[in-house]
């Protein structure tokens, strides 16, 4: 709270003031009626609250903007909920857990909600704050470029954002970059604050000039309607009290047009969908589907389609822990049970037969990176949205976005706080709602499965291709029978090691064995590979993840054919490594560490790249200037310092062949 200068006595954040503080119930020097009951009776004034409705809003602006000034003026002038007060509530809340208090207070905490399950720490603080007609929630996010993903999670659950612009600076870059992020996330009420109005002489040419200018930029972006406010946090003057300074502003002040924001949206009204979060299975006679209600109204009676399988069905009750409703809308977390015995298991989504939502395996979305680690297309990431969750990569990136003046741009990668437009594929049928139309349903998370770290947001566009319900063809001859006509057990013998480590040659010797023994075998070697299938890749980290992406694919198909598949390749990342696991049933994975350290493989530099590489004439090479992550778990280690590569191909062997 750097630039924080309000009247004596006032600790924002904490106890009411004593001094200088005015009496409940009587006007202060802003012209503001504190509540009464403030002061007489906390519960039943909290009571009273319960019943208002809630505005969720985002700060956009620096601390140079004011932007401190200005909410801690908000939170002042309401004088409303202070912050012992707020920890007595949700402590009571805890304890007593009913529903009406619950809901505040996931809320004041709430960010993207699959990112908050996540664990992920980012920047932002929500406040509230309560006038006499409505609450608040203000989520306030560091303003810099380097902050983005921060705005993103503060305003991804606003309904209303503040633009903050000093009357003396205009429209800056961060204005712009502010009001495209909002606007990006679907917030969809801006307010422009034209502050310290102040310092430049309550000029009503310095205001007309700043919001005409805004107008040009908003509406090429695609912000119809904005409200612009001539304001000064600092005195207050057109925040809550109405600023006699200006009298040729006759538009409402801060608070007033706040509170006259339409909350929410017409979710109620949409079709009924429900992401089932949990299938309650108490005793036998009782099947229900749990979930908060996303958009729409329930009944029972009301024909339901389960997705992403399609099949109908109708609502039968509407269970909670209040009793059975007749009724439930948008927001309510409740449990249905379903008139047939349908398969529905969490991630599936229930919605109104008529009007479901769509259901894609592809889709193109908007994605913000998050992560200090830059996208690597072709990578597989854990992706969630609602409650479902999948594996995703990204195909492709059509552009980059510059968040500063919303221009598109060409792009390979997107760094951290870049945003671009992907094609993401999925290995399951997904069930969405374009953002724009659902964020509930349209808006997702990405996830780096190793480390866990929440990499990604993204707002689906559209579908790139519809999932078919249809996806097993049946093939007259299947993956069993291939292998039985072998006379094998499929297998990829996956071979991990440093450049030079004995990948090639240990798994040349363990082919011929297998051969001798009558085994259909087939090796992939990185140097062959490299000179067809994969000539256009080159060294770079995305090359290689797509190297990888590639191999594994084929050593699937090999693999489904009915051989035992070798792979020799560096395959310097875990995640692509895991990928490949993921892609193959259980047990047919079999990660083969080549593990020679890497002063051995260099002493040895069979093909003489360690010298090029030490003397600058190689780049990107692994383990010199690329990294090398060494398996975690792997199968089988082969330590080459102390076995032949005979010895090594031998024990492989035996150890595919069950003999130990
Ligand atoms: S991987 O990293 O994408 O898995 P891959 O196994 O296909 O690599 O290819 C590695 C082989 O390419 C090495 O054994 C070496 O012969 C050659 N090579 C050429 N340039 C490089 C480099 N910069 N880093 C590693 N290997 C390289």
């Amino acid at each position: 709270m750097a630039d924080l200068d309000l009247p004596p006595g006032a600790d924002l954040f904490g106890d009411v003031p004593d001094r200088d503080a005015p009496l409940a119930g009587t006007a202060d020097s802003h012209g503001y009626v504190p509540d009464a009951l403030i002061a007489t009776d906390i519960d039943a004034y909290l009571a009273r609250h319960e019943g208002k409705d809630l505005l969720r809003f985002i700060t956009c602006g620096s601390v140079d903007d004011g932007k401190s000034t200005l909410i801690g003026r908000l939170l002042y002038d309401s004088r409303a909920i202070f912050a012992d007060q707020l920890a007595a509530l949700e402590a009571d809340s805890r304890r007593m857990g009913t529903q009406g208090q619950k809901i505040d207070f996931a809320l004041l905490v709430d960010g993207l909600t699959a990112e908050r399950e996540q664990g992920i720490t980012i920047d932002v603080a929500y406040r509230f704050f309560a006038t006499d007609a409505r609450k608040f929630i203000v989520a306030d996010t560091p303003g810099h470029e380097q902050y983005t993903r921060n705005m993103v999670t503060g305003a991804s659950t606003a309904d209303c954002a503040v633009i903050l612009v000093d009357a003396r600076k205009g429209v800056l870059t961060q204005t712009r970059r502010h009001s495209y992020l909002a606007h990006l996330l679907g917030v969809r009420h801006i307010i422009l604050a034209v502050n310290k109005m102040d310092l430049v002489g309550h000029d009503r040419t310095v205001f007309d000039r700043i919001r005409l200018a805004y107008r040009a930029f908003a509406s090429s972006i695609g912000i119809t309607r904005f409200c612009a406010i001539p304001l000064s946090g600092l005195t207050g003057e057109n925040v809550a009290a109405r600023a006699q300074t200006m009298p040729w502003y006759d538009g409402p002040t801060l608070i007033e047009q706040l509170e006259r924001v339409p909350v929410g949206d017409d979710l109620a009204e949409r079709p009924f969908r429900m992401p089932v979060q949990l299938v309650s299975r108490p005793h036998l006679d009782f099947r229900g589907f749990a979930g908060l209600v996303a958009s729409g109204t329930v009944r029972p009676g009301d024909p339901v389609r389960i997705l992403p399988s399609g099949r109908t069905t109708s609502v039968a009750r509407i269970v909670t822990a209040d009793g059975d409703l007749a009724e439930a809308a948008a927001g309510r977390s409740l449990t249905l049970t379903l008139a047939d015995e349908i398969d529905c298991a969490r991630g599936d989504v229930i919605a109104a037969a008529a009007a479901p939502p769509e259901v894609a395996d592809k889709v193109e979305a908007i994605l913000v990176w998050m992560a200090d680690e830059a996208l690597l297309p072709g990578r597989s990431y854990l992706f969630k949205l609602a409650t479902q969750s999948a594996s995703a990569s990204i195909q492709g990136i059509d552009h980059r976005v510059d968040v500063n003046t919303a221009e598109a741009g060409p792009a390979r990668t997107l760094d951290l706080n870049e945003i671009g437009v992907v094609r993401i594929a999925l290995d399951r049928p997904l069930v969405f709602e374009p953002y724009e139309r659902s964020r509930e349903l349209g808006g997702f998370i990405l996830i780096d499965r190793l480390t866990n770290a929440t990499v990604a947001a993204g707002l689906i566009r559209r579908a790139l291709r519809r999932a078919s319900n249809v996806h097993t063809h049946a093939h007259a001859v299947t993956r069993e029978s291939r292998a039985a006509a072998k006379q094998q057990q499929p297998a990829v013998l996956w071979f991990t090691g440093l450049s030079g480590a004995g990948k090639s040659t240990i798994a040349n010797l363990v082919e011929a064995q297998l051969a001798a023994l009558g085994r259909h075998t087939y090796l992939l070697d990185g140097d062959n590979v490299r000179q067809g299938l994969n000539a256009d890749l080159g060294f770079s980290d995305g090359d290689r993840v797509e190297n990888i992406r590639r191999i594994g694919e084929v050593a699937k198909l090999m693999a489904d054919a009915g051989l035992i598949v070798l792979t020799a390749f560096i395959s310097p990342f875990r995640a692509e490594r895991e990928m490949v696991r993921a892609m193959l049933p259980a047990g047919e994975f079999v990660e083969v560490f080549v593990d020679t350290p890497l002063a051995e493989a260099e002493a040895r530099d069979v093909k003489g790249l360690y010298a090029k590489a030490r003397s600058g004439g190689l780049a990107n090479f692994t383990g010199i200037d690329s990294p090398y992550e060494e398996p975690l778990a792997p199968e089988i280690r082969i330590d080459t310092t102390a076995m032949t590569a005979e010895a090594a191909a031998a024990l492989i062997v035996d150890r595919l062949t069950g003999q130990r």
